[in-house]
Protein backbone atom coordinates (compact mmCIF):
# COMPACT_ATOMS: atom_id res chain seq x y z
CA UNK A 1 0.00 0.00 0.00
CA UNK A 2 1.25 3.34 -0.62
CA UNK A 3 1.24 5.49 2.48
CA UNK A 4 2.82 8.48 4.28
CA UNK A 5 5.15 8.16 6.91
CA UNK A 6 8.00 10.11 9.14
CA UNK A 7 11.19 8.36 10.92
CA UNK A 8 12.50 11.71 12.15
CA UNK A 9 10.74 14.41 13.17
CA UNK A 10 11.14 18.34 11.84
CA UNK A 11 9.48 20.09 9.26
CA UNK A 12 6.58 18.28 6.93
CA UNK A 13 8.71 19.12 3.51
CA UNK A 14 11.72 17.64 4.79
CA UNK A 15 10.47 14.61 6.84
CA UNK A 16 7.19 13.24 5.53
CA UNK A 17 8.01 10.68 2.61
CA UNK A 18 6.05 8.60 0.33
CA UNK A 19 6.49 4.66 0.82
CA UNK A 20 5.41 1.67 -0.58
CA UNK A 21 4.47 -0.87 2.44
CA UNK A 22 2.94 -3.96 2.83
CA UNK A 23 -0.47 -4.11 3.29
CA UNK A 24 -1.92 -4.75 7.00
CA UNK A 25 -3.84 -7.70 8.18
CA UNK A 26 -6.60 -7.52 10.40
CA UNK A 27 -5.87 -8.80 14.18
CA UNK A 28 -8.57 -10.40 15.86
CA UNK A 29 -11.20 -7.85 16.43
CA UNK A 30 -9.87 -5.42 14.19
CA UNK A 31 -11.00 -4.27 10.54
CA UNK A 32 -8.92 -3.38 8.06
CA UNK A 33 -10.61 0.03 6.30
CA UNK A 34 -9.33 1.01 2.16
CA UNK A 35 -8.99 4.86 3.38
CA UNK A 36 -10.58 6.91 0.82
CA UNK A 37 -9.56 10.07 2.95
CA UNK A 38 -7.33 11.02 5.96
CA UNK A 39 -8.15 14.52 8.11
CA UNK A 40 -4.47 16.69 9.27
CA UNK A 41 -5.45 18.17 12.69
CA UNK A 42 -2.87 20.60 15.14
CA UNK A 43 -1.51 17.13 16.99
CA UNK A 44 -0.91 15.14 13.98
CA UNK A 45 1.47 18.45 13.42
CA UNK A 46 2.69 18.66 16.26
CA UNK A 47 3.70 15.02 16.67
CA UNK A 48 5.47 15.59 13.41
CA UNK A 49 7.47 17.93 15.01
CA UNK A 50 8.53 16.39 17.92
CA UNK A 51 5.75 17.31 20.53
CA UNK A 52 5.93 13.73 22.01
CA UNK A 53 9.77 12.77 21.60
CA UNK A 54 9.35 9.04 22.63
CA UNK A 55 6.74 9.20 20.03
CA UNK A 56 9.63 7.30 17.17
CA UNK A 57 10.83 4.58 19.80
CA UNK A 58 9.51 1.80 17.84
CA UNK A 59 10.03 2.80 14.56
CA UNK A 60 8.37 5.40 11.55
CA UNK A 61 4.82 6.71 11.93
CA UNK A 62 2.16 6.95 9.68
CA UNK A 63 0.26 9.89 10.49
CA UNK A 64 -3.45 10.88 11.67
CA UNK A 65 -5.89 10.11 13.70
CA UNK A 66 -8.78 10.59 11.84
CA UNK A 67 -9.83 8.96 8.45
CA UNK A 68 -12.49 7.75 6.12
CA UNK A 69 -13.06 4.64 3.92
CA UNK A 70 -14.71 1.38 3.56
CA UNK A 71 -14.24 -1.92 5.58
CA UNK A 72 -12.38 -4.51 3.12
CA UNK A 73 -11.73 -7.56 4.93
CA UNK A 74 -12.79 -8.31 9.18
CA UNK A 75 -10.29 -10.18 11.36
CA UNK A 76 -11.41 -12.87 13.62
CA UNK A 77 -14.73 -11.86 15.96
CA UNK A 78 -15.74 -9.37 13.87
CA UNK A 79 -19.02 -9.97 12.04
CA UNK A 80 -18.25 -10.70 8.55
CA UNK A 81 -21.60 -8.82 7.59
CA UNK A 82 -18.93 -5.67 8.64
CA UNK A 83 -17.11 -5.92 5.17
CA UNK A 84 -18.76 -3.36 2.98
CA UNK A 85 -19.82 -0.78 5.11
CA UNK A 86 -18.70 2.72 4.55
CA UNK A 87 -16.90 4.01 8.11
CA UNK A 88 -15.25 6.48 10.01
CA UNK A 89 -12.01 6.22 11.69
CA UNK A 90 -10.96 7.59 14.94
CA UNK A 91 -8.06 7.52 17.12
CA UNK A 92 -5.89 5.15 14.52
CA UNK A 93 -2.36 7.03 15.29
CA UNK A 94 -2.90 7.28 19.47
CA UNK A 95 -0.40 4.75 21.22
CA UNK A 96 0.58 3.35 18.23
CA UNK A 97 2.54 4.17 14.73
CA UNK A 98 -0.49 3.18 12.21
CA UNK A 99 -2.49 6.32 11.48
CA UNK A 100 -4.77 7.02 8.33
CA UNK A 101 -1.68 8.95 6.05
CA UNK A 102 -2.04 5.92 4.22
CA UNK A 103 -4.09 3.34 2.07
CA UNK A 104 -4.91 1.13 4.43
CA UNK A 105 -5.42 1.23 8.21
CA UNK A 106 -6.18 -2.33 10.37
CA UNK A 107 -8.13 -1.06 13.80
CA UNK A 108 -10.21 -2.17 16.43
CA UNK A 109 -13.99 -2.66 14.91
CA UNK A 110 -15.06 -0.09 16.99
CA UNK A 111 -12.83 2.70 16.01
CA UNK A 112 -13.96 2.19 12.70
CA UNK A 113 -18.25 3.03 13.41
CA UNK A 114 -20.87 2.95 10.49
CA UNK A 115 -20.70 6.09 8.70
CA UNK A 116 -23.76 7.46 7.28
CA UNK A 117 -24.54 7.33 3.69
CA UNK A 118 -25.28 11.37 3.39
CA UNK A 119 -21.52 11.97 5.18
CA UNK A 120 -19.32 12.16 2.17
CA UNK A 121 -15.57 10.36 3.59
CA UNK A 122 -14.26 14.33 3.25
CA UNK A 123 -16.64 15.07 6.64
CA UNK A 124 -15.89 11.31 8.10
CA UNK A 125 -12.45 12.57 7.97
CA UNK A 126 -13.17 15.45 10.65
CA UNK A 127 -15.24 13.59 13.03
CA UNK A 128 -12.45 11.97 15.55
CA UNK A 129 -10.81 14.87 16.79
CA UNK A 130 -12.80 17.75 15.64
CA UNK A 131 -16.70 16.94 16.19
CA UNK A 132 -15.83 14.38 19.11
CA UNK A 133 -13.70 17.18 21.20
CA UNK A 134 -16.58 19.69 20.54
CA UNK A 135 -19.37 17.10 21.96
CA UNK A 136 -17.33 16.64 25.01
CA UNK A 137 -16.60 20.06 26.19
CA UNK A 138 -20.18 20.39 25.76
CA UNK A 139 -21.61 17.49 27.25
CA UNK A 140 -18.92 16.36 29.96
CA UNK A 141 -20.90 18.47 32.73
CA UNK A 142 -24.36 17.46 32.04
CA UNK A 143 -27.47 19.04 30.98
CA UNK A 144 -27.01 22.01 28.88
CA UNK A 145 -30.50 22.65 28.07
CA UNK A 146 -31.54 26.54 28.92
CA UNK A 147 -27.50 26.91 29.69
CA UNK A 148 -25.89 30.31 27.88
CA UNK A 149 -22.94 28.86 26.80
CA UNK A 150 -19.88 31.27 25.17
CA UNK A 151 -17.74 29.15 22.11
CA UNK A 152 -14.08 30.75 22.11
CA UNK A 153 -12.83 30.78 18.42
CA UNK A 154 -16.81 29.60 17.45
CA UNK A 155 -15.25 29.11 13.57
CA UNK A 156 -12.36 27.15 14.60
CA UNK A 157 -12.27 23.39 13.43
CA UNK A 158 -13.49 22.04 17.20
CA UNK A 159 -15.25 25.90 17.77
CA UNK A 160 -17.64 25.69 14.88
CA UNK A 161 -18.81 21.85 15.87
CA UNK A 162 -19.57 23.11 19.89
CA UNK A 163 -21.84 26.13 18.79
CA UNK A 164 -23.75 23.40 16.72
CA UNK A 165 -23.84 20.48 19.76
CA UNK A 166 -24.64 23.29 22.39
CA UNK A 167 -27.77 24.75 19.91
CA UNK A 168 -28.50 21.12 19.53
CA UNK A 169 -28.77 20.38 23.26
CA UNK A 170 -30.49 22.92 24.06
CA UNK A 171 -28.29 25.68 25.24
CA UNK A 172 -28.20 29.08 24.27
CA UNK A 173 -24.68 30.61 22.45
CA UNK A 174 -22.38 33.64 22.55
CA UNK A 175 -19.31 32.84 20.38
CA UNK A 176 -15.74 34.93 19.45
CA UNK A 177 -14.38 34.89 16.55
CA UNK A 178 -11.49 37.04 14.87
CA UNK A 179 -12.80 38.28 11.61
CA UNK A 180 -15.78 39.32 9.83
CA UNK A 181 -16.60 36.51 7.80
CA UNK A 182 -16.19 34.07 10.92
CA UNK A 183 -18.22 36.24 13.06
CA UNK A 184 -21.25 35.57 10.19
CA UNK A 185 -20.71 31.74 10.18
CA UNK A 186 -20.60 31.68 14.08
CA UNK A 187 -24.12 33.30 14.15
CA UNK A 188 -25.33 31.11 11.32
CA UNK A 189 -24.07 27.88 12.44
CA UNK A 190 -26.56 29.60 16.05
CA UNK A 191 -24.69 31.70 18.02
CA UNK A 192 -26.79 34.60 19.09
CA UNK A 193 -24.08 36.97 19.95
CA UNK A 194 -20.48 37.43 18.64
CA UNK A 195 -17.35 39.23 19.40
CA UNK A 196 -14.04 39.83 18.18
CA UNK A 197 -11.56 38.19 20.66
CA UNK A 198 -8.88 40.97 19.19
CA UNK A 199 -10.24 42.93 20.93
CA UNK A 200 -9.07 44.05 24.63
CA UNK A 201 -12.52 43.94 26.75
CA UNK A 202 -14.73 41.41 24.92
CA UNK A 203 -15.65 39.52 27.92
CA UNK A 204 -17.02 42.60 29.46
CA UNK A 205 -19.03 43.63 26.52
CA UNK A 206 -20.46 40.75 26.30
CA UNK A 207 -21.55 40.36 29.62
CA UNK A 208 -23.15 43.40 28.98
CA UNK A 209 -24.70 43.05 25.60
CA UNK A 210 -26.24 39.46 26.70
CA UNK A 211 -27.29 40.83 29.87
CA UNK A 212 -26.28 37.69 31.99
CA UNK A 213 -23.19 35.82 32.23
CA UNK A 214 -21.93 32.92 30.80
CA UNK A 215 -22.98 29.48 32.60
CA UNK A 216 -20.16 27.43 31.10
CA UNK A 217 -17.70 28.46 28.92
CA UNK A 218 -15.92 25.89 25.96
CA UNK A 219 -12.83 27.82 25.15
CA UNK A 220 -9.64 27.16 22.77
CA UNK A 221 -7.27 29.97 24.14
CA UNK A 222 -7.47 28.66 28.13
CA UNK A 223 -4.26 31.08 29.21
CA UNK A 224 -4.42 33.82 26.61
CA UNK A 225 -8.16 34.21 27.81
CA UNK A 226 -8.97 33.44 31.58
CA UNK A 227 -9.04 37.52 32.43
CA UNK A 228 -11.87 38.05 29.51
CA UNK A 229 -13.49 34.77 30.19
CA UNK A 230 -13.40 35.56 34.32
CA UNK A 231 -15.13 38.66 32.79
CA UNK A 232 -18.27 37.06 31.76
CA UNK A 233 -18.63 33.98 33.53
CA UNK A 234 -21.30 33.04 36.11
CA UNK A 235 -20.45 32.32 39.62
CA UNK A 236 -20.39 28.57 39.67
CA UNK A 237 -19.61 28.40 36.32
CA UNK A 238 -17.33 25.71 33.99
CA UNK A 239 -14.73 26.49 31.91
CA UNK A 240 -14.60 23.40 29.41
CA UNK A 241 -11.17 24.05 27.78
CA UNK A 242 -9.09 21.98 25.33
CA UNK A 243 -6.35 24.14 23.83
CA UNK A 244 -3.61 27.22 25.92
CA UNK A 245 -1.30 27.74 23.12
CA UNK A 246 -0.58 30.84 23.46
CA UNK A 247 -0.01 30.89 27.20
CA UNK A 248 1.03 27.15 27.33
CA UNK A 249 1.87 27.81 31.06
CA UNK A 250 -0.85 29.76 32.29
CA UNK A 251 -0.86 31.65 36.08
CA UNK A 252 -4.45 30.65 37.56
CA UNK A 253 -5.59 33.54 39.73
CA UNK A 254 -6.39 31.50 42.56
CA UNK A 255 -8.68 33.26 45.04
CA UNK A 256 -10.63 34.45 42.52
CA UNK A 257 -11.67 31.63 40.61
CA UNK A 258 -12.08 29.67 44.22
CA UNK A 259 -14.72 32.59 45.13
CA UNK A 260 -16.62 32.39 41.96
CA UNK A 261 -16.54 28.26 42.50
CA UNK A 262 -16.08 27.87 39.23
CA UNK A 263 -14.80 24.40 37.39
CA UNK A 264 -11.85 23.75 35.09
CA UNK A 265 -12.98 21.27 32.73
CA UNK A 266 -9.73 19.83 30.75
CA UNK A 267 -10.52 18.03 27.77
CA UNK A 268 -8.57 15.27 25.65
CA UNK A 269 -10.15 13.94 23.18
CA UNK A 270 -7.75 11.01 23.26
CA UNK A 271 -8.15 10.15 26.45
CA UNK A 272 -11.87 11.02 27.43
CA UNK A 273 -14.03 8.18 29.18
CA UNK A 274 -14.74 5.45 26.41
CA UNK A 275 -18.29 5.48 27.64
CA UNK A 276 -18.22 9.60 26.53
CA UNK A 277 -16.39 8.45 22.69
CA UNK A 278 -19.73 6.22 22.17
CA UNK A 279 -21.75 8.63 23.38
CA UNK A 280 -20.39 11.12 21.06
CA UNK A 281 -20.38 8.97 18.01
CA UNK A 282 -24.09 7.84 18.48
CA UNK A 283 -24.83 11.91 18.53
CA UNK A 284 -22.72 12.44 15.90
CA UNK A 285 -24.26 9.01 13.97
CA UNK A 286 -27.53 10.65 13.56
CA UNK A 287 -27.05 14.37 13.41
CA UNK A 288 -25.16 13.29 9.86
CA UNK A 289 -28.17 10.69 9.26
CA UNK A 290 -31.05 13.64 9.73
CA UNK A 291 -27.94 16.14 7.77
CA UNK A 292 -28.49 18.51 11.09
CA UNK A 293 -24.66 19.52 11.30
CA UNK A 294 -23.30 21.92 8.96
CA UNK A 295 -19.24 21.38 8.09
CA UNK A 296 -16.43 23.15 7.08
CA UNK A 297 -14.00 21.70 4.77
CA UNK A 298 -11.55 24.03 4.16
CA UNK A 299 -9.33 22.31 1.86
CA UNK A 300 -9.36 18.64 -0.18
CA UNK A 301 -6.00 17.89 -1.49
CA UNK A 302 -4.42 15.29 -3.16
CA UNK A 303 -1.79 12.67 -1.44
CA UNK A 304 1.06 13.76 -3.40
CA UNK A 305 0.45 17.65 -1.60
CA UNK A 306 0.55 15.80 2.05
CA UNK A 307 3.37 18.09 3.06
CA UNK A 308 1.18 20.92 2.08
CA UNK A 309 -1.30 20.13 4.20
CA UNK A 310 0.43 19.84 7.20
CA UNK A 311 1.99 23.30 6.42
CA UNK A 312 -1.33 24.37 5.97
CA UNK A 313 -2.90 23.57 9.54
CA UNK A 314 0.69 24.25 11.13
CA UNK A 315 0.15 28.00 10.01
CA UNK A 316 -3.38 28.23 11.03
CA UNK A 317 -6.31 30.25 10.05
CA UNK A 318 -7.05 27.17 7.63
CA UNK A 319 -10.67 28.01 7.61
CA UNK A 320 -11.86 24.77 8.68
CA UNK A 321 -11.04 21.19 8.11
CA UNK A 322 -7.88 19.78 6.06
CA UNK A 323 -8.36 16.53 4.49
CA UNK A 324 -5.82 14.58 1.81
CA UNK A 325 -7.57 11.88 -0.01
CA UNK A 326 -5.94 8.51 -0.76
CA UNK A 327 -4.97 7.28 -3.49
N1 LIG B 1 -7.54 18.85 23.81
C1 LIG B 1 -8.00 18.24 22.73
O1 LIG B 1 -8.50 17.11 22.76
C2 LIG B 1 -7.94 18.98 21.43
C3 LIG B 1 -8.71 18.55 20.35
C4 LIG B 1 -8.68 19.28 19.16
C5 LIG B 1 -7.85 20.39 19.05
N2 LIG B 1 -7.07 20.73 20.12
C6 LIG B 1 -6.22 21.92 20.05
O2 LIG B 1 -7.08 23.04 19.94
C7 LIG B 1 -6.44 24.05 19.20
C8 LIG B 1 -7.38 24.51 18.10
O3 LIG B 1 -7.60 23.44 17.23
P1 LIG B 1 -8.55 23.62 15.95
O4 LIG B 1 -8.30 22.43 15.10
O5 LIG B 1 -9.93 23.95 16.35
O6 LIG B 1 -7.83 24.91 15.28
P2 LIG B 1 -8.38 26.06 14.30
O7 LIG B 1 -9.35 25.48 13.32
O8 LIG B 1 -7.17 26.75 13.80
O9 LIG B 1 -9.21 27.01 15.25
C9 LIG B 1 -8.64 27.84 16.19
C10 LIG B 1 -9.56 29.03 16.34
O10 LIG B 1 -9.18 29.76 17.49
C11 LIG B 1 -9.30 31.13 17.17
N3 LIG B 1 -8.53 31.90 18.14
C12 LIG B 1 -7.25 32.30 18.10
N4 LIG B 1 -6.94 32.99 19.22
C13 LIG B 1 -8.05 33.03 19.97
C14 LIG B 1 -8.38 33.60 21.21
N5 LIG B 1 -7.49 34.23 21.97
N6 LIG B 1 -9.63 33.43 21.67
C15 LIG B 1 -10.55 32.79 20.95
N7 LIG B 1 -10.29 32.20 19.78
C16 LIG B 1 -9.07 32.33 19.29
C17 LIG B 1 -8.85 31.24 15.76
O11 LIG B 1 -9.38 32.42 15.17
P3 LIG B 1 -8.43 33.56 14.52
O12 LIG B 1 -7.24 32.85 13.95
O13 LIG B 1 -9.29 34.21 13.48
O14 LIG B 1 -8.07 34.49 15.63
C18 LIG B 1 -9.47 29.99 15.15
O15 LIG B 1 -10.78 30.23 14.68
C19 LIG B 1 -5.11 23.47 18.71
O16 LIG B 1 -4.08 23.88 19.59
C20 LIG B 1 -5.33 21.98 18.84
O17 LIG B 1 -4.13 21.26 19.02
C21 LIG B 1 -7.10 20.06 21.28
Amino acid sequence: MRAVCFEAFGAARDVLREVELPRPEPEPGEVLVRLQTTGVNPSDVKKRAGAFPDLLAEGPVIPHSDGAGIIEAVGEGVPASRVGQRVFVYQAQHGRGAGTGAQYVSIASHRAPDLPDSASFEVGACIGIPIMTAHRCVTADGDVRGAWILVTGGAGRVGYYAIQWARRFGARVAATAGNPADRELCLAAGAEYVFDHHQPGWGAALRSQCGQPMDRVIDVEFGANLPEVIDCIATGGVIATYASTRVPEPAIPFRTLMFMDLTIRMVIVYDMPEDAKMHAIEDTQEALAGGQLAHRVAEVLPFSAMARAHELVEAGRTGGCIVVTLP
